[in-house]
């Protein structure tokens, strides 16, 4: 079994430098088949994820090839193939092949995706979006097929700001006749990336980083290059793990306006921040002033980070709060900070922070992508050594994360055992 060993109570100095973002790049994959042409994009995090959607890919005939951090995506002899549960299952984001096949083919065949048990997370405004696209959904067990003659544009109301149903309406709708708007969109900045993509291939998408999206149906999407925004939560977990253990520990390639939210709180604990155009240097404070986070859609908290930033809270003097609004089940790292020596209760959908706390190496297991962050920010304020199991779930959205680590002086490391 892999685990991430990690001996704590290093200071952290030196620069990390920020990836591609995830949430970006997995929707940008997909994406790509719509181009009736091959399309460049730069900057992919190489992350079990993305791999993940390359393997789909390959399945349906679509040429790629991929350097350290490009992927040149070439769909021009693609295939519109049933996707196999195997594949759907493997991440949250397989969704996205949804609204780009049913955009190209008016056709798709696949199962409901996989990703982090972190709540029911179901795809009914996905679904009803394609439906009001003029598309039927037919679902028998965990299998869709959604068709339709023709797509035509819609005035389409989310009832809940989804980042998911918001990118695969875009998508269904880039090629539909007519025009499609998207009201009560998600405005989050991977959006905006997405829709700069479509835009570059030809697309007529505008307002995306508004609650209005207006997209107006082309026939035809050509190729082009982009480039994918830096990743606001990987950015947002080396910030918390600075404020915890850096001595101007830079992060670098940031789009500071994008971790806003955490930047502010973090100021609020007291954590001594220099903001520059592209980065952001944080050093650890002499103490941290409790406070109070809900989570909630851009330009709120983000959910992203609210695990890692709970570590942070442990530090805290006296009594903080942790309200998730975003998932049902957003709290199963707690025991295993409650393990390693935090003193957290949790109500609800609300946890209850006492601190400051003095964490002690333990082992624990890392039970989703951000909790996995939270631990790896725990161990590394932790007394002694922490062994972290489940790694895979850290792998699929932390590019690099060994070895980022070690480079700014941490003990960290991949073993076997
Ligand atoms: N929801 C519905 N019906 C839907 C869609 C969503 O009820 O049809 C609910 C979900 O159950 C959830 C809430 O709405 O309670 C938010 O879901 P949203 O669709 O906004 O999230 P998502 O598309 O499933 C993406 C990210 C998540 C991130 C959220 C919120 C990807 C692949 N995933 O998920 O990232 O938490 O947006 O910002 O982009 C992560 O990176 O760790 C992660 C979980």
């Amino acid at each position: 079994m892999r685990v991430l060993e990690i001996t704590g109570q290093r200071q952290l100095s030196g620069a990390i430098r920020v990836s591609g973002a995830k949430n970006a790049s997995v929707a940008l994959i997909p994406a790509a088949i719509l181009s009736d042409e091959e399309t460049t994009i730069c900057n992919v995090p190489e992350i079990t994820d993305t791999d993940a959607l390359c393997e789909i890919l390959e399945g349906l005939n679509v040429e790629i090839k991929r350097a350290s951090e490009s992927i040149v995506i070439d769909p021009s002899n693609m295939k519109n193939e049933r996707i196999h549960e195997t594949y759907c299952k493997k991440l949250r984001a397989s969704y996205y092949f949804m609204g780009a096949l049913l955009g190209k083919y008016k056709k798709v065949e696949m199962c409901f995706p996989g990703g982090c048990s972190i709540g029911k997370r179901p795809i009914n405004l996905h679904l009803k979006g394609f439906e009001a696209l003029g598309a039927t959904v037919t679902n028998e067990r965990n299998r869709y097929i959604v068709e339709a003659e023709e797509l035509k544009g819609a005035n389409i109301y989310l009832d809940f700001a989804s980042v998911g149903a918001t990118i695969n309406i875009m998508l269904a709708a880039v090629k539909a006749k007519g025009t499609t708007v998207i009201d009560n969109a998600a405005k989050e900045p991977e959006i905006v990336n997405v829709a700069t993509f479509l835009n570059s291939m030809g697309a007529k998408v505008q307002g995306a980083g508004t609650s209005t999206i207006k997209i107006e149906g082309v026939s035809y999407l050509h190729g082009c290059f982009h480039e994918v925004i830096p990743d606001r939560i990987e950015a947002g977990t080396y910030m918390i793990i600075g404020a915890l253990c850096g001595n101007c520990l830079k992060i670098d390639n940031i789009i500071p306006a994008h971790v806003e939210a955490l930047t502010s709180k973090l100021q609020e604990l007291g954590v001594e921040l220099e903001i520059g155009t592209d980065y952001i240097i944080v050093t650890k404070p002499k103490k941290y002033r409790a406070t109070n986070i809900k989570t909630s859609v851009y330009p709120g908290f983000p959910t992203d980070l609210q695990q890692p930033f709970t570590v942070l809270l442990t530090q805290c003097d006296g009594k903080s709060k942790v309200e998730e609004t975003i998932y049902e089940n957003r709290f199963m790292h707690i025991v295993y900070l409650n393990d390693l020596g935090s003193d957290i209760t949790v109500k609800n959908q609300t946890a209850t922070i006492f601190g400051p706390t003095n964490l002690k190496g333990t082992h624990v297991v890392a039970t989703d992508l951000r909790a996995g962050a939270s631990m790896v920010t725990a161990a590394l304020i932790a007394e002694g050594t922490t062994i972290i199991t489940n790694i895979e779930h850290i792998l699929r959205g932390y590019e690099q994360l060994v070895e980022k680590l070690v480079s700014v002086g941490a003990k960290i490391e991949h073993k076997e055992i």
